[in-house]
């Protein structure tokens, strides 16, 4: 058994925070992060777009960044928790350009801010189009240089340890040597980010399986608002499954068109913004017209843009796209909606408490009320780096007394068993990932869902036995807690009962 005082699942930007913030307070104790893939992997290293701070308070101003996030969320954020989040960006923007980290500048030396849909001001600060990869650098550079904390790479939660709502730590898988372990610590943090994966196309890398959100409901840790799932407007089409370059929406906050086959700019159709109406509206509305022309993809427009400035912003976007045959001086990038982010997760407090003593949780796999129906843009990278330092506020809080209750952990039961069948898990998995697709999308309807709910029971039935007698991997606990994850969108979308944001419901398809 291995002992440490905090434990943190996940290594992009919400555990990482964390972890060196606490780790620095308190240089005696022991902070372990455990992380399934190389330290950096994560949705943070592919965060494109920026993060949202008001920094230019002439222009912009905390009222306009919180009615932002407001009408985005349609009537469901939590106005405490949106207006917290807003105002405490800037000290949060503050410490990270302490730990190293760069954003672009004007040539008056302030900071270069992009716009995407949704913001009524320009206020995403960013790195080019890789600012999650510049973020995961830079705190991940701080978090090594820490004598206390210990970094453990390819090292798979599988379960909390959990007794009398007490958390007392985690199981974890060394994929190394394919060993479980028991890892006892006064304090957890699930920062275990998104579930994309589930879905198949999305623009989230393999890492996004809903781990961190499917051992808390194992837990008993209250998870709300799973049926808003956001889809991204703009992932780069290629005509297989897997997941999908991002084509950021900076790049129509720069001024790109979108256009059907045929030129037609249709979002005019839709909404007085626009192209840069929020994710929500222009996901649904590009939904709308491939069905109705029967259409592959939609297309983004940059040929009327400033190219050199273009180059500037989104390099990695230019090369992405030429390397695809797509010159955005001249051809219309060809785009499609994608599973992108989850805005509910795990229930936590204004101090990122879950339901469950002595268990944390920040990030994507929280529901802490700021997103509400329909995250807006850049807000998540912002969501994740306040949260994590509440975390860090409230544990070092010197009047507060975390009792660790004394009670005896399970060792976990290691006893040899046969091999799980590989060609078994991928197939299941490729048809969990069509069923998501089919009966949970950007569109649903209810009949699709009572479907899925009842094959979603089966499945997990079949997973579970399956599990009784066979050595258990990876692969195999993903595919568990994408099915839990799966069970949680359809049944909570079966509950919703009103069309809010990203989550649209009709009882009988009218295009199929
Ligand atoms: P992640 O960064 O996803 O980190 C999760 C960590 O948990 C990973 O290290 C993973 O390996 C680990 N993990 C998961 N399960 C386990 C387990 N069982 N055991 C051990 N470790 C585990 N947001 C913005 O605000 N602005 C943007 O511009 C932006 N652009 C984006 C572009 C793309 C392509 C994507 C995919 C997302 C983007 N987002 C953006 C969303 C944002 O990047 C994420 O929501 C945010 O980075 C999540 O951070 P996190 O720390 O919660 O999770
Ligand atoms: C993007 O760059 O379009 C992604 C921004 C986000 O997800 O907030």
């Amino acid at each position: 058994m291995t002992n440490t005082n905090y434990l943190i699942i996940g290594s992009g930007v919400a555990g990482l925070t964390f972890a060196l913030r606490i780790a620095e307070q308190f240089p005696d104790k022991k902070v372990t992060i455990v992380t399934k893939a190389n330290a950096d992997e994560s949705n943070t290293k592919y965060a494109q777009g920026g993060i949202a701070i008001v920094t230019d308070k002439n222009e912009d101003s905390y009222q306009k960044h919180i009615e932002d996030t407001l009408i985005c969320g349609d009537g469901l954020c939590n106005e405490s928790v949106v207006r917290m989040v807003v105002t405490e960006g800037p000290q949060r923007l503050k410490e990270l350009i302490e730990w190293g980290a760069k954003f672009d500048k004007n040539s008056d030396g302030n900071l270069n801010l992009g716009k995407e849909g949704g913001h009524s001001e320009n206020r995403v600060v960013h790195h080019k189009d890789q600012t999650g990869h510049e973020i995961e650098r830079a705190i991940l550079g701080q978090v090594y240089q820490k004598s206390n904390i210990t970094v453990l790479d390819h090292h798979f939660a599988t379960d909390l340890i959990t007794a009398e709502n007490y958390c007392l730590g985690a199981y974890v898988l060394d994929q190394k040597t394919q060993k479980i372990s028991t890892y006892k610590s006064d304090i957890t943090l699930l920062a275990t980010g998104g579930i994309g994966i589930l879905y198949g196309h999305t623009t989230n890398p393999a890492i996004a399986t809903g781990d961190g959100i499917a051992m808390a409901y194992r837990a008993n840790a209250s998870i709300k608002e799973m049926e808003f799932i956001q889809f991204h407007p703009t992932a780069f089409y290629e005509p297989t499954t897997g997941s999908k370059f991002l084509i950021s929406e900076a790049v129509r906050g720069f001024g790109a068109y979108l256009r059907t086959k045929n030129g037609r700019r249709f979002m005019i159709d839709y909404d007085s913004r626009e192209e840069l109406a929020s994710r929500d509206i222009v996901s649904q509305s590009i939904d709308l017209e491939l069905k109705k022309s029967g259409d592959d993809c939609v297309y983004l427009d940059c040929s009327h843009l400033d190219i050199e400035a273009f180059k500037q912003h989104f390099p990695m976007i230019y090369n992405h796209c030429l390397k695809a045959g797509i010159d955005v001086t001249k051809d219309w990038i060809p785009v499609v909606p994608a599973q992108h982010y989850i805005c509910g997760g795990i229930v936590v407090d204004m101090d990122g408490k879950t339901s469950v003593n002595n268990l944390f949780a920040c990030g994507e796999c929280s529901q802490t009320g700021l997103h509400g129906a329909n995250r807006l843009a850049s807000n998540s990278l912002l969501e994740a780096l306040v949260y994590s330092s509440r975390i860090f506020e409230y544990l070092s809080n010197p009047a507060l007394k975390t009792e660790v209750p004394n009670i005896a952990i399970p060792e976990y039961n290691s006893m040899e068993k046969p091999e799980i069948d590989t060609d078994y898990l991928n197939t299941l998995k490729a048809n969990l990932q069509q069923l998501m697709r089919q009966n949970a999308g950007i569109v649903r309807y209810e009949t699709d869902l009572q479907n899925a709910k009842i094959q979603l029971l089966e499945w997990k039935a079949a997973i579970e036995k399956l599990g009784e007698n066979h050595q258990l991997n990876s692969a195999y606990f993903e595919l568990l807690n994408m099915i839990t994850i799966g069970s949680l969108i359809v049944t909570q979308s079966i509950e919703r009962k009103e069309n809010k944001g990203g989550f649209v419901k009709f009882e009988a398809p009218s295009f199929k």
